[in-house]
């Protein structure tokens, strides 16, 4: 087994590679298997804040306890002083009482009951998430809400499909989101989720967030889109409720102002719209409806499309010629014996799925081997120099060799008994965990022409095919798409899919390309093992066209 893994160069347009390597703050929001770690450390907070609330309790118990024996006693005292202090043992016992008593009192009262529970407090914090981890779960869910279409009121109401734990939205969590949009300067998504705000005060909601200070964000955030009449509309409305706002006040002045200049453009523009419309031939005004074909939307908006379900193309022809069978690759006695079910996911390329083909016990090996070493995977950024986290790869990641458990030997086995190719070039078996909003953007696994280097450190050429083991069902989201030919993968536990990257002739296949979509709702573990092109001549030996 060679100690081999890479990352590929992707969005090489951009001059990014993709370096795998541990990143300092170990990013929760990307990982559910971790989170989950979280969600026990708040159940023990919890534990160690009863017992602080307990010990207080008691404290003032006897404070109280204290303060009525003395109530009584001063009382009784102060009706009769002399009469009182004429007893020897009552004036010794004032003399004791403030001398030590009291003293001993404000002991008590100064004991600090606060030290396990904050001790506890502070050694936890240093693992809790930061305001990156904040700030990256909410850019998931909008991430989310564009992919999946999904309005703002479904989200808040926690009205997910295959949701199994419903969650509100209160007016400061929609704020929330709405302000974190504002900051990395998205207007799009500052509006929707301040509208979302103002509608749940309107609807009485009580909140700690006012409607002005909404108002404030959402009138700004439409402005900046362009839309001044609405703009002035959500200004008009700040000043009802709040007549001496300053800001607003000179807002309003200023969006009448350019109204006016932007309505005087128009009536200028739509002058030349009119005369140049009647120049233009019906025949040319019909071309430009019909080149938004297929082929022709941006490859972004057909992932997004290809991850809601939309848009696969497959005719009813191509698909009659898909087929599942048993499958044992004339190889081991064992795949005789008990051939495994083998069937067409797509033809062109060919994208093939084993089903059954690891079990539930060496699944959950696989993840809790990996679990402890999940890490971030972050980019390397030659311009700056520095390694950086993208948003475009969300995920964590770990490798598993032979060392780490034999078990890991015999799925590598098992890749190479179905595949009829080499594992010893291959890279170690990856294993990556998508949390919710967790993706990989279209890429190729395999290096370009323009990028030469991107496994000469390897030694073992391109990766020549991809395997990539299924370990969880998805409950919304997380497909397997390649846009280019409008195929989706849908993950199913216990599967896995093999495609070759490259044509017998050492050719990259460019329709190959392939994302991981979002997950909306769940858990995505999956697994993959990079076979590289070493070792399979004589197993895949080429063809004699480039593209055979
Ligand atoms: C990859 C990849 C797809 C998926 O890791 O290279 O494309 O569905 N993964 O996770
Ligand atoms: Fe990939």
């Amino acid at each position: 087994m060679l100690g081999t893994r890479m990352e590929l160069p992707c969005w090489g347009f951009l001059l990014m590679s993709c370096l795998q390597s541990l990143s300092a703050h170990n990013d929760f929001f990307t990982s559910i298997g971790q989170m989950t770690d979280l969600l026990y450390t708040e159940k023990d907070l919890v534990t160690s804040l009863k017992d602080y609330i307990r010990a207080e309790e008691n404290k003032l118990e006897q404070v109280k306890r204290w303060a009525d024996k003395l109530d009584l006693l001063t009382a009784t005292a102060t009706k009769d002083p002399e009469g009182f202090l004429g007893h020897p043992v009552n004036a010794f016992k004032l003399m004791k009482r403030l001398n030590t008593e009291w003293s001993d009192l404000e002991s008590l009262v100064l004991r600090d009951t606060t030290d396990g529970f904050i001790s506890n407090l502070t050694i936890q914090r240093q693992y809790f998430p930061t305001d990156e981890d904040q700030t990256g779960a909410a850019k998931a869910l909008l991430r989310l809400q564009d992919t999946y279409r999904l309005d703002t009121n479904t989200i808040s109401i926690g009205d997910l499909p295959g949701v199994k734990h419903k969650s509100l939205m209160t007016v400061e969590d929609c704020y929330e989101l709405g302000k974190i949009a504002y900051t990395d300067v998205d207007y799009y998504h500052t509006e929707l989720w301040m509208v979302q705000a103002l509608k749940q005060l309107d609807e009485g909601e009580e909140s700690p967030i006012d409607k002005v200070t909404v108002l404030d964000y959402l009138s700004y955030a439409i402005y900046q889109q362009g839309e001044i009449e609405r703009a002035l509309e959500f200004t008009k409305r700040l000043l009802e409720l709040e007549p001496e706002h300053q800001r607003a006040k000179g807002n309003l002045k200023y969006f009448e102002f350019q109204l006016e200049k932007q309505k005087k453009t128009e009536e200028q523009e739509s002058q030349k719209e009119a005369q140049r419309e009647k120049r233009e031939t019906p025949e040319k005004k019909e071309k430009t409806k019909s080149q938004k074909t297929f082929s022709l939307i941006p490859e972004r908006k057909k992932y997004e499309m290809l991850c809601r379900g939309e848009g696969i193309k497959m005719t009813p022809r191509r698909q009659s010629r898909l087929f599942c069978r048993y499958f044992d690759n004339n190889r081991s006695p064992h795949y005789v014996l008990a051939p495994v079910k083998q069937q067409d996911e797509w033809d062109r390329p060919y994208i093939v799925r084993y089903l059954d083909i690891i079990s539930d016990a060496e699944m959950e090996k696989v993840k809790q081997l990996a679990k402890p070493r999940l890490r971030r995977a972050t980019v390397h950024d030659p311009q700056t120099g520095k390694l950086t986290t993208a948003q475009y790869r969300v995920s964590k990641s770990a490798w598993l060799t032979g060392y780490d458990d034999p078990m890991i030997d015999t799925i590598n086995q098992r890749i190479e008994d179905l595949t009829g190719l080499e594992m010893d070039t291959a890279e170690e078996l990856q294993v990556a965990n998508y949390g919710v909003g967790g993706q990989y953007e279209p890429h190729f696994d395999f290096g370009r022409k323009d990028e030469p280097d991107a496994f000469k450190e390897l030694g073992t050429g391109n990766r020549i095919a991809t395997w990539l083991f299924y370990m969880s069902d998805v409950s919304a989201g997380g497909a397997t798409v390649f846009p280019d030919v409008g195929a989706a993968v849908w993950p199913m536990k216990g599967t896995a899919v093999f495609w070759y990257n490259l044509f017998p002739s050492g050719e990259g296949d460019y329709s190959t390309r392939h994302a991981a979509c979002p997950v909306l709702v769940g858990n995505k573990w999956v697994s993959n093992k990079w076979i590289h092109e070493r070792g399979q001549e004589w197993r895949r030996p080429c063809g004699l066209s480039e593209a055979d």
